[in-house]
């Protein structure tokens, strides 16, 4: 059975209830959602996207008051972020309730929380009496879905529901912040810039590859990735016959590929925009049957970070 999409709230309202997943609309991503306090309707959504225990989810709320009942504290810099961003692309790592089950968390004391900014999810969640876990609606390790479409393209054939609320506005996942021995870190960049989160809360670290993975189990570094290979950086003509060769831009094509060979991300050279057509651009060049795809790497400031940092994951194999 194929899943079916539709705008229907009450629909998707009434499977999760039923303990099942659906693929939930929200700035960032397409979400694979299910009642967070269920563990058996938790691990529905692990069997679905095939993804590793080790990986915990992010838990969806409705508002920072509903969201509270599941941490043990709201320290006080989460709850600057909290009041100006959300709903928003934030994700808070904050110490976890008991009512939260281990699933969710992968065993760790703490849980990752965040109001998404979506008119259809947020009246979903309100009409719930639990809190929605939702990973992005992607197989394990592949490039995020942002239109109903691609979670119809990828996971259709083993959900009952895909609300759809049209093109997700940000197209890259939530910033997501956490204490680390008592310190506020960057854990992930993604769709609030740190900038923005600099600005409300003073200088922050940033979480980088070259820090171990284990303060953010899922940042293995091979993620995001599409099949064809992807290398961050200039176009090595003399390695690659021309008509093999895709091209991810920002604002200008090369002059020395086809036109259809690439896609430019924002013409206007506005990384917001970039960071919106970001996965879409790069599933289309997946299915373009170049051998190499490269992607030119972005200014290293505002949503430019976020963008580098999922072109480097979708690059390394
Ligand atoms: O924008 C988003 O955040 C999207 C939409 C659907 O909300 N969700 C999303 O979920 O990107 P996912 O599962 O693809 O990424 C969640 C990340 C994972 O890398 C996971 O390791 C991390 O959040 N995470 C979850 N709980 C955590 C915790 N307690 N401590 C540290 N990292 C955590
Ligand atoms: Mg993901």
């Amino acid at each position: 059975m194929l899943a079916e999409i539709g705008k229907d709230i009450s629909k998707a309202r009434e499977l999760l209830q039923r303990g099942l997943a659906v693929a939930i609309p929200t700035e960032t991503v397409y979400g694979l959602a299910a009642n967070a306090l269920d563990p058996n309707a938790v691990l529905q959504i692990f069997e679905i996207k095939n993804r590793p225990q080790f990986d915990p989810l992010i838990v969806h709320g409705a508002s920072r008051e509903r969201l509270s009942n599941y941490v043990t504290a709201f320290p006080d810099w989460a709850v600057k972020l909290a009041d100006a961003l959300w709903p928003g692309p934030l994700t808070l790592v904050l110490p976890k309730a008991k009512s939260i089950p281990d699933l969710v968390t992968s065993g760790m004391d703490t849980v990752a929380i965040r109001v998404p900014n979506h008119p259809m999810t947020l009246d979903l969640l309100s009409q719930l009496d639990f809190p929605l876990a939702a990973p992005s609606a992607n197989p394990f390790g592949y490039v995020s879905p942002t239109s109903a479409k691609h979670v119809m393209m990828q996971l259709g054939e083993k959900i009952p529901y895909i609300l759809d609320g049209g093109e997700c506005a940000v197209g890259v996942e939530s910033t997501i912040v956490g204490e680390v021995e008592g310190r506020v870190i960057v854990l992930r960049l993604g769709g609030v810039s740190v900038e923005e989160v600099e600005a409300l809360i003073g200088k922050v670290e940033v979480l980088t590859e070259s820090l171990p993975n284990a303060v953010i189990p899922g940042s293995l570094t091979s993620h995001y990735a599409p099949r064809t290979p992807l290398v961050v950086g200039p176009i090595e003509f003399d390695k690659y016959k021309r008509s093999l060769i895709g091209a991810l831009r920002f604002s200008v094509e090369s002059e020395k590929l086809h036109p259809s060979q690439q896609v430019v991300l924002s013409r206007a050279g506005d990384l917001r925009e970039a960071a919106k057509n970001l996965f879409a651009a790069m599933r289309q060049l997946d299915r373009q049957g170049a051998k190499v795809i490269f992607a030119e790497e972005f200014p290293e400031e505002g949503l430019g970070r976020a963008i580098n940092d999922r072109l480097r994951r979708a690059a390394t194999q």
